[in-house]
């Protein structure tokens, strides 16, 4: 998705602007740009990355302390250098950088070129600088007042900054559907579509709500007004994010640093809920909520991608351990086919970004039809957490790497939690074996830790499988989702076709493709299951397939069968999903790497899907 940096104060603004893209690079991108003001409005963009920009800029005059830079996810337009944001107005003297789609956009056009405006670009983005500087010549009025003018006339989701050569001591920002973080220094202002690109210039942070504008003013107070022209009092909220969470910390990638990190958040999401000692699981965000989810007769899940996944090893874990009915939506499809929903309901919304426009969609039909709404996110002060009656941060740490690792088994964590503590309250498991189940979730931690020193191991499987052209994920059980889940990862970073599938289910069609040149992957760690995986795995090699099998610790018959063997540690059935899927993960990565891909910043793809 597009990623917004603009900055207002006393220092060169060229440098934090461009620190500030470098910083949003992971939210995926075709072309990057920037406006500087010192007397002359200054705006240089270019196709392709932030790199190719500051090449394309070089030498160039870039002085000056008030600015606007942004990476574009296009959307309207294709890719290339008019497309490309800043957007300026037909003076010249304003220009624009926009996040989200504007629905009405052509009609917008339609009436400025009736009124004799000329446009260069195909964005959607440029209608918006032409409407406001239409309307702060027609009405007269101050920079704020004609973006608010504008705005209101607008359909769609935005988040916006505009600069004036007219108020050159003023950005304006806006925001509805898309995320802005407005960063607040000593008499300096930051804007950013989140708050990496802040962080190392301040703490304090306002997060921007939906259609509300932010009037940034050298030696003002922040103010911020609402569409309807309400003044709101700015919430300022102390960032928990550091510097170094945002660096490499010596690995080659994001994605590698942010696996090898899972022992440590996975306890970190543990941390302050999980008490072995006194025997307790809390969740203490959805605890006003304990009764409600105690009693509910449906959980509904709604999700996207990885945390779709993750909502479905919920499913498994809910449905067994709490005997509550569980349904795992995917919000793009949920929030389109009229659902049947009631105030019975409970919705557990689950995302990493916090920013996912058909999960937001899907929690606001839901929320109109009277369900009550909880969230599990990863991003404090993101859209979804907000938008959510209560919930659970997995307490991650911020994720850069496009392809979710980390995210995915902290919420997996998170869900194993809830299942626990409603088991527990509704007496659907014996107290002995709630105990047995705390004790080894506490070890998770320790046998993910163990898990990780398996890839040199995987580096050396991976080199095996670079050519590859399709792969088979097969998974029973609860560890049918993680099938599922490591068959995304591949695919995502690697683009290697691959599919995931339930193990039985491969009888049913997907038999017809396995031959040598088939990889399939069989998580065959079930020990309800157990026999039947060994069935579907000499299916498999009875059609001369190729299995690399994931086993725990020990297995023998498994791995007679298979031609490559990956041994985890053992631990209780419910909680397989937060190891298997280690070894898949490792495994994707370093395929993807030896294929040469960009494994942080997938090709097409954007860490957050901000657009439907
Ligand atoms: C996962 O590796 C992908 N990056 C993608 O499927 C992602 O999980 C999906 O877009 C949902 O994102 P969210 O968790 O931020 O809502």
């Amino acid at each position: 998705m597009c990623g917004i940096v603009a900055y207002l104060g006393h220092r060169h603004a060229y440098p934090i602007l461009m620190n500030g893209l470098y910083r949003l690079e992971y939210r995926g991108y075709d072309s990057a740009g920037i406006a500087i003001l010192n007397d002359e409005l200054k705006v240089y963009k270019t196709k392709g990355k932030v790199s190719d920009l500051e090449a394309h800029i070089k030498g160039k005059d870039l002085s000056g302390t008030v600015g606007i830079a942004h990476t574009r996810w296009a959307t309207h337009g294709e890719p290339n250098d008019i497309n490309a944001h800043p957007h300026i107005s037909p003076s010249g003297n304003m220009a624009i950088i926009h996040n989200g789609i504007i629905e009405n956009y052509g009609s917008l056009k339609e009436e400025l070129i009736r009124r004799g405006y000329v446009f260069l670009s195909n964005t959607d983005t440029e209608v918006i600088i032409h409407l406001i500087e239409d309307i702060k010549i027609n009405e007269g009025v101050a920079l704020e007042e004609a973006v608010r003018m504008a705005l209101a006339q607008v359909i769609g989701a935005y988040a916006i900054v505009v600069i004036s050569r007219a108020s050159p001591s003023k950005l304006i920002a806006a925001r509805k559907g898309s995320p802005l973080v407005i960063g607040i220094g000593n008499n300096e202002f930051f804007v950013a579509s989140d708050a990496t690109p802040i962080v190392e210039y301040t703490k304090n942070v306002v997060y921007l709500g939906d259609e509300e504008i932010a009037v940034l003013e050298l030696d003002t107070e922040l103010k911020i007004r609402t569409i309807k022209n309400q003044e709101k009092t700015p919430y300022i909220e102390k960032l928990e994010m550091n510097l170094t969470e945002l660096e490499k910390g010596g690995y080659e990638h994001f994605m590698l640093k942010e696996i090898f990190e899972q022992p440590r958040s996975i306890q970190d999401s543990l941390r302050g809920r999980l008490n072995v000692q006194k025997g307790i699981v809390y969740l203490g965000g959805m605890g006003d909520y304990e009764q409600k989810l105690v009693n509910a007769k449906r959980i509904v899940i709604v999700a996207c991608g990885t945390s779709w996944h993750a909502g479905l090893v919920g499913e498994y874990l809910l449905e067994d351990l709490a005997r509550v009915n569980v349904e795992v939506e995917y919000a793009s499809e949920f929030r389109y086919r009229n659902p049947v929903v009631t105030e019975k309901d409970i919705i557990i919304a689950i995302s990493q970004s916090g920013e996912t426009a058909d999960t937001l969609a899907a929690i606001e039909l839901a929320k109109r039809k009277g369900a009550t709404i909880l969230g599990i996110c990863n991003v404090v002060g993101s859209s979804i957490a907000r938008a959510t009656q209560a919930g659970s941060f997995t307490h991650a740490g911020p994720e850069i790497g496009v392809a979710s690792t980390k995210a995915f088994t902290a919420q997996v964590t998170i869900l194993t939690m809830l299942a626990l503590m409603i088991a527990e309250r509704k007496g659907t498991i014996s107290k002995s074996r709630y105990y047995q189940l705390i004790h080894e979730l506490e070890k998770i931690p320790e046998k993910v830790k163990k898990t990780l020193e398996l890839n040199e191991k995987i580096k050396e499987l991976a080199r095996k499988f670079v050519s590859a052209t399709n792969f088979l994920y097969l998974g029973r059980g609860i560890n049918f989702p993680v099938a599922l889940e490591g068959a995304l990862k591949l695919k995502e970073i690697s683009y290697i076709h691959a599919e995931g599938y339930p193990a039985a289910e491969m009888k049913h069609g997907p038999i017809a493709l396995i031959d040598k040149e088939m990889p399939v992957v069989v998580v065959a760690t079930n020990k309800e299951l157990y026999d039947k995986v060994l069935s579907n795995i000499q299916e498999v090699k009875a059609r001369n397939g190729i299995i690399i099998a994931i086993v725990t610790e020990g297995d023998t018959a498994v791995a007679k069968m298979a031609d490559y063997v990956i041994e985890v540690p053992d631990t209780e059935e419910p909680f397989m999903p937060l190891i298997t899927t280690i070894p898949l993960q490792l495994l994707s990565y370093h395929i993807a790497v030896m294929r040469g891909c960009n494994v942080d910043q997938p090709r097409n793809l954007a860490k957050s899907v901000t657009v439907e």
